[in-house]
């Protein structure tokens, strides 16, 4: 996971990743709770793509 400043609140979005394929905010949520789901952040979306 890529280190971001964010707000903390659920308005900034910085911290957005998929997870299972939908938009999810990870500030909001414990890692524990999505235990064996798949989740890529902003630098697997540029391999997911080819920009990276
Ligand atoms: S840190 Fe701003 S939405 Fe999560």
């Amino acid at each position: 996971m890529s280190p971001k400043k964010g707000c903390d609140h659920g308005q900034c979005g910085s911290r957005t990743v998929l997870l299972d394929g939908r938009r999810h905010l990870t500030c909001l949520s414990l890692a524990v709770a999505h235990d064996g789901s798949e989740i890529v952040n902003a630098a697997g979306l540029g391999r997911l793509t080819g920009d990276a």
